[in-house]
């Protein structure tokens, strides 16, 4: 039978309780984590959020019915017990922070009863991520995600504290929200009232606060829920919370500038990281070239070459043939990777393949000076030579080239060199590298659409340099945003609004806009924009992942406590579900058939 609270007050979380408290009568509660008896005295791990603290019973203290009651306890039962503080008496547990002391227990009290878990609640549990899921509720007993949910609750404390101290006001801005398109896709909500019609969950709440921008709020700052209908990734959810702001009478200097404060405070405060200002800067085009990444991790070097001028009048025909169709022959060189053997090259071409690659050529540079290579029997050794020379290719070296359009080869090569990292351990989990990645392209021609799209949204404001290319070359001109990236994940983006007119129709019209339909979707913008808009800017950070990297989590769904896995579905409350055909009918809505899955 579960007993009630009645009459007792916790006076400590278990790891509250230390040496300083010893000849004191204390009262926790918590879960049973493990019972051992020994003889004549029962050992209980008792377990809360803090921590583990040991209780002793013995029959002397407790009394006979109080030692009944410790007998029957399980592993998940939940306790209060009182009792005194003491020394340790057997060997001291150094791996606890209450290791060196116990509690004798006076009195206890079953409060709940448990039955046997279908996992072991304890740290790196190596339980199956859908059972986890599924019994979400004691995945999350488990300490390690409570310390991480614990690390996330400080850092939005945090961060919530600077932004108050630098004069951000937080304002709520509204879930159901008119559907724009660009962007991901909506979350679509139906309306009741108005059959037909739908709301959309915000992608972001960019409109809204580029509106209490018009409104005069000067600086806004919000931790807002974000819905995107997107494919899942280890780092992506569908739902997920933006740490959000906007501030007016601002350029990119003052944003980076307020959150480059930002980002040192919250890492010393979160994790004891100091970090060095001012951050790192890097042009888009820089980083593409130097990374084939917008998100360099720059923790490591194996730079890319471009190689395109050295091989331009070679014999291989995959590289000039690419060249040819306007595109680059860039490599990369793994030090020391001349051994490499050729199973794991073959792994790594049909790597770079998975990335879009036609193939991958490849040429060690033996110790003897000799080349063993996928393509060495095109060229002359002259031609050899000047490559090797141009990727600074040394005795012992593996280079590895791509040749096709830029945007594959960046990308193909880009995420060889993470690989290869990984791979050869280069990367060190506590190196902080943070880099401002900055003028970024304003547009992205999609073949897709057959049009250009906006890179980062319709609103952001083109450099001032290239104003006078919109019309002969949009797809050089480059924006006012910017990214911040941590180890080569992009935390946080951003960028400087257009505020004018003349500028924005522009924009809408590189877009593929017509005025009637600009005015359909963003109409309230444009037109809140004709009573008096300040220049504004601002930035979100992705907080899930900001903390995630902040405890080397390797999966977003560690630092959520009820994420949703690869189909959007969660496996804890079978979330979607069907819905009562009455519920439909009050929406007007039909379904159409559709199979139902086992
Ligand atoms: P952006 O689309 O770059 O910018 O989003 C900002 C940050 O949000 C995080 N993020 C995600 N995190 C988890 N799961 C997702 N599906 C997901 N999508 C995005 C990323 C990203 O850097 N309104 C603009 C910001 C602005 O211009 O002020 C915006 O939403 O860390
Ligand atoms: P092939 O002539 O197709 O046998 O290719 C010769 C070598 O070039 C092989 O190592 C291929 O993997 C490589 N290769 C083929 N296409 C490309 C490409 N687009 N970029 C780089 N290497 C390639």
């Amino acid at each position: 039978m579960a007993e009630s609270m009645r009459g007792l007050h916790r006076s400590h979380r278990c790891t509250e309780v230390s040496n300083k408290n010893i000849g004191e009568t204390v009262t926790v509660m918590g879960w049973v984590q493990k019972r051992r008896n020994l003889g004549s005295l029962i050992f209980i791990d008792l377990r809360d959020r803090s921590g583990i603290l040991q209780l002793v019973f013995n029959e002397d203290t407790v009394g006979k019915e109080g030692y009944e009651k410790a007998e029957r306890l399980r592993s998940e039962f939940v306790i209060a017990v009182t009792g005194k503080v003491e020394k340790r008496s057997a060997a001291v547990n150094e791996n606890l922070a209450t290791g060196d002391i116990e509690v004798i227990a006076s009195d206890i009290r079953i409060l709940s009863e448990s039955e046997t878990p279908p996992f072991q609640i304890e740290e790196n549990s190596q339980t199956k991520d859908d059972i986890r899921l599924k019994y979400r509720y004691l995945d999350l007993r488990r300490p390690d995600i409570q310390k991480n949910l614990m690390l996330r609750s400080k850092v939005a404390n945090l961060m919530r504290q600077f932004m108050m101290n630098e004069g951000f006001l937080e304002i709520e801005t509204p879930m159901l929200c008119k559907s724009t398109p660009e962007g991901a896709r909506d979350y679509l909500v139906p309306s009741r009232v108005h059959p037909g019609h739908f709301y959309a969950l915000p992608q972001s709440p960019q409109l809204y606060k580029q509106l209490l921008m018009c409104s005069g709020y000067d600086r806004y700052f919000q931790i807002a829920r974000c819905f995107r209908d997107e494919d899942l990734r280890a780092d992506r959810q569908p739902e997920f919370t933006q740490a959000d702001m906007e501030l007016s009478f601002v350029d990119v200097e003052d944003v980076l500038e307020v959150n480059e404060r930002l980002l040192k405070y919250i890492f010393k405060e979160a994790i004891g990281v100091d970090v060095q200002l001012p951050l790192p800067r890097m042009p888009w085009q820089e980083a593409m070239d130097r990374f084939g990444s917008d998100k360099p991790d720059t923790r490591f070097g194996m730079e890319l070459q471009d190689v395109s001028d050295v091989v331009k009048g070679c014999g291989f025909s995959v590289f000039t043939s690419a060249l040819e169709n306007g595109g680059s022959v860039r490599g990369i060189n793994a030090k020391g990777q001349a051994t490499m053997p050729r199973k794991k090259i073959d792994k790594l071409v049909e790597f770079a393949k998975g990335y879009g690659a036609k193939g991958l050529a490849y040429l060690a540079v033996n110790e003897d000076g000799t080349y063993k290579s996928s393509f060495a029997k095109f060229m002359t050794e002259e031609e050899l030579k000047a490559l090797v020379a141009a990727m600074d290719g040394q005795p012992g070296d593996l280079l590895l080239f791509a040749a096709d359009k830029n945007k594959i080869v960046w990308n193909v090569l880009g995420a060889l060199r993470l690989e290869l990292a990984k791979e050869l351990d280069l990367l060190d989990p506590n190196q902080y590298n943070f880099l401002w990645v900055t003028e970024f392209p304003l547009l992205e021609w999609s073949d897709e659409e057959n049009r250009f799209m906006a890179m980062h949204h319709p609103f952001t404001m083109p450099m001032e340099e290239d104003w006078d290319k919109i019309d002969t070359d949009p797809g050089a001109v480059r924006a006012k945003a910017y990214d911040i990236v941590l180890n080569g994940t992009e935390l946080g983006g951003g960028s400087v609004r257009i505020h004018q007119d003349d500028i924005q129709e522009k924009m809408f019209e590189v877009l593929g806009f017509t005025k009637e339909r600009a005015h359909e979707q963003f109409g309230f913008l444009l037109d809140a924009f004709k009573y008096g808009v300040p220049p504004h800017a601002g930035l979100a950070y992705g907080l899930d992942r900001l903390v995630m990297h902040m405890v080397h989590a390797e999966s977003i769904r560690d630092v959520i406590a009820f994420p949703k896995v690869k189909d959007a579905s969660c496996l804890m409350t079978k979330a979607p579900g069907i819905v009562d055909e009455k519920q439909l009918e009050e929406l007007n809505i039909k379904t159409l058939e559709v199979e139902e899955e086992e």
